[in-house]
């Protein structure tokens, strides 16, 4: 089929990669020339593991433009995967879903199936029909339907391709078999994704009501921590002991500094905006809002209830939202550098993908490290953001060894405390017991 991907962020572009690698003829489009040109050089704009090997191996079938009238004109189906960032009062912005719209009105000359996949509020899709059907040609019929993403930024390639499952929300049948046909391979052998269709209001549904349970649990698991270091618990024995019950799980169960990145802070803040609109609030959703607001802050408080922050030298490893990603958006990192530099502290920063992104914001700010050894040497405490691969597996007596004074503060609960027996550290972590004495 001929598929034109409307955005190359992390689910356009991903997306637009793995329908060609299930044989369609794809156009991704997009409005910023330099990903084009680097997309065309078969760069990808994002970090994201196995993405450029699957561009080349299906460069035949992907083509990358900005001219949406000729990526429009003929496509069978058109994917909107742009952005729905937050607004300042939580809602979510709609302004680059209604250009594409618009965009589309005025480019198509025959029947297209368009597919939202951005995470919209409930009724957009709809909305969004009204207003094609109403704007384009007489004679030319737009059918809407909703399939929304669940790939998460870091596995997107693999969550695509063998995802948890495809929701498609329609009512209209030819959408529908459009949409089961584009899908087929992804059914079938290797992969056996399952396929469920339903109304479009409920598909948009599914998505928020997925991305808040996720966020919830998150929240909840860290209030647990909290209430741990109350009563003496560790949240790492806790959580082992959950996670067998099969009814809970033993994924998203991970205490730390909270959630970040660019789905579940909007996506709690857009549903609770929408509920709360319509005289519904959805109150352990506002709640799981309000803790991850104040976990983010948890590991700075407990530094600065130790260490006189005024010019403390002070050393953050990890600045991503999460490992295998080089997004900062809404990152925890963010929020308590800044508060760090308030007070006074020298920050010197270590990643080991995402200080290009730092740096676009925190410029000279702070120092930049290339190695974990040179962010933590000579240092007076260490502040661990985000549980990279490289920061888990680091030798802990080069804290020791390295550091002016080895205070760690851990705000992902990277080690055990049986870690530390033999170590002169003070190590402290989210929801478990303080290890050694402050140096
Ligand atoms: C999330 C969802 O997991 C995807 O299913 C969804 O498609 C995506 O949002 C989206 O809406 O586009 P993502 O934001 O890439 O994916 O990242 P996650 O792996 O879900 O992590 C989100 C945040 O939760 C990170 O800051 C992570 O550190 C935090 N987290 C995750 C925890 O604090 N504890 C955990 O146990 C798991």
């Amino acid at each position: 089929m001929k598929v034109t991907v409307a955005g190359t962020g992390y689910v356009g572009l991903v997306t637009g990669v793995c329908l060609a690698h299930i044989g369609h003829e794809v156009t991704c489009l997009d409005v910023v020339e330099e990903k084009i040109e680097m997309l065309k050089n078969g760069k990808s704009p994002i970090y994201e593991p196995d993405l450029e090997d699957l561009m080349l191996k299906n460069k035949d079938r992907l083509n990358f433009t900005t001219n949406y009238k000729k990526a429009y004109k003929d496509a069978d189906v058109i994917f909107i995967g742009v952005g729905t960032p937050e607004r300042i009062d939580g809602t979510a912005n709609l302004d680059y879903v209604n250009e594409v719209a618009r965009q589309i009105s005025e480019s198509i000359d025959k029947d297209t199936v368009v597919v939202i996949k951005s995470t919209v509020p409930i009724g957009t899709n709809d909305r969004i029909e009204e207003y094609l059907n109403g704007n384009i040609k007489n004679g030319i019929k737009v059918r809407v339907a909703s399939n929304p993403e669940f790939l998460a930024e870091g596995t997107a390639v693999k969550d695509t391709l063998y995802a948890s499952r495809i929701v498609i929300g329609t009512e209209d049948k030819i959408a529908e078999k459009v949409l089961k046909e584009l899908y087929l391979p992804l059914t079938k052998k290797p992969y056996n994704v399952p396929l469920l269709s339903m109304d479009r209001r409920s598909a948009e549904m599914v998505k928020y009501a997925s991305n808040d349970f996720l966020a919830l649990k998150i929240s909840y698991i860290n209030e647990i921590a909290n209430f741990c270091e109350s009563v003496g618990a560790n949240i790492k024995n806790v959580t082992l002991g959950m996670g067998y019950d099969p009814r809970i799980g033993n994924k998203f169960l991970n205490s730390g500094i909270g959630y970040g990145g660019s789905c579940f802070p909007k996506d709690t803040k857009a549903l609770h905006w929408l509920s709360k609109s319509l005289d519904c609030e959805l109150k352990t959703v506002k709640a799981c809002i309000e803790v991850n607001k104040d976990q983010k802050l948890r590991l700075f408080h407990k530094l600065k209830n130790s260490l006189y922050l005024k010019d403390l030298e002070v050393a953050i490893l990890g600045v991503t939202f999460k490992p295998n990603t080089d997004d900062l958006r809404d990152a925890p990192s963010i929020d308590n550098v800044e508060l760090l530099l308030e007070y006074g502290a020298n920050v010197t920063v270590y990643d080991p993908i995402g200080l290009d992104n730092f740096k676009k914001r925190f410029k000279d700010r702070v120092n930049y490290a290339s190695s974990i050894n040179e962010a933590i040497k000579d240092k007076e405490a260490v502040m661990i953001m985000t549980e990279w691969k490289e920061i888990k597996e680091y030798d802990l007596n080069n804290y020791v060894k390295y550091m002016n004074k080895a205070n760690i503060f851990d705000g992902r609960n990277c080690y055990d405390l049986d870690d530390f027996k033999n170590i002169d550290a003070y190590y402290v972590s989210i929801g478990r017991k303080d290890v050694g004495s402050l140096k």
